[in-house]
């Protein structure tokens, strides 16, 4: 799936249901029971590998993931995948030959972590055919400088987050994506913003949601507190991301007892 039909659901007033996943099985599941986007997230280095950060997932790890969801999900639904640490912080060049591997290896997306920082990445992805989503607020793979832990809680915080969030869909970002914000500081973002932003443990607000797939199956020892074990009540996987693309499309979740 491409781009344009993806924001076209963003334009009827649809929200969009994503969830991270990493191989052929579950992205037939997920694009058979209505996820409108996969996100071949670099949490894979925690869920698969069984790190405790995202730093140590190689481009080549991500190539084979993103390959591996590509045959699952056959154009059924839209594949985001994650720029890995250490893959384009260098500058917009070294962005451009990740990102081709990337998008030759079924992605339709690349998302980056950063803000003001990575303004002239996004704009030279952008204007050579790569379609870029941001992220910001919680950055885990800033894991080292931030730790784990809720962002933009205070006043100018916010404010530098709300720009950030303004100058990267001017640089040419189609999609943004918010961790662990407050809702209201998602919900003015979102608002203010003209591309769709994809919430996860930031409110109900966001044009979209998404969750780690291993969390919302009940799967993580200690989930954070934003997410919902969707296997409870669900007889089986496909069940489960039935009733989490229904809960979603609904604005039904988040709840408020997702906040942070
Ligand atoms: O890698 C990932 O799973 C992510 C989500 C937390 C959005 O980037």
């Amino acid at each position: 799936m491409f781009l344009p039909h993806l924001m076209a659901r963003v334009e009827k007033g649809e929200k969009l249901a994503a969830l991270t996943c990493y191989d052929a099985s579950f992205a037939r599941v997920l694009a058979d029971n209505g996820i409108d986007l996969l996100l071949v997230g670099d949490s894979l280095g925690m869920t698969i590998q069984g790190h405790v950060t995202t730093l140590p997932v190689t481009l080549e790890h991500m190539v084979y993931h993103t390959e591996a969801v590509a045959r699952g999900v056959g154009g059924r639904a839209f594949i985001m995948a994650d720029l890995p640490f250490g893959s384009y912080q260098a500058g917009p060049t070294a962005a451009f030959s990740a990102a081709a591997r990337l998008l030759a290896a079924g992605a339709n997306m690349v998302k980056l972590e950063g803000g003001a920082v990575m303004l002239d990445t996004v704009r030279f992805l952008h204007e050579r055919g790569v379609p870029v989503c941001g992220h910001l607020g919680l950055l885990p793979q800033s894991v080292n400088v931030t730790g784990y832990r809720a962002q933009a809680r205070d006043v100018a915080a916010a404010e530098r987050l709300m720009h950030d969030a303004e100058a990267l869909a001017q640089a040419g970002a189609s999609m943004l994506v918010l961790e662990s914000i407050p809702a209201v500081l998602a919900d003015e973002t979102t608002q203010r913003l003209a591309i769709p932003t994809i919430g996860i443990g930031a409110g109900p607000h966001c044009n979209g949601q998404v969750l780690v797939l291993q969390d919302m199956l009940g799967l993580t020892d200690k989930p954070p507190r934003f997410a919902k074990d969707f296997m409870e009540g669900a007889w089986n996987v496909a069940a489960a991301v039935r009733a989490y693309v229904a809960a979603v499309k609904a604005g039904e979740f988040p709840g408020p007892e997702h906040g942070l």
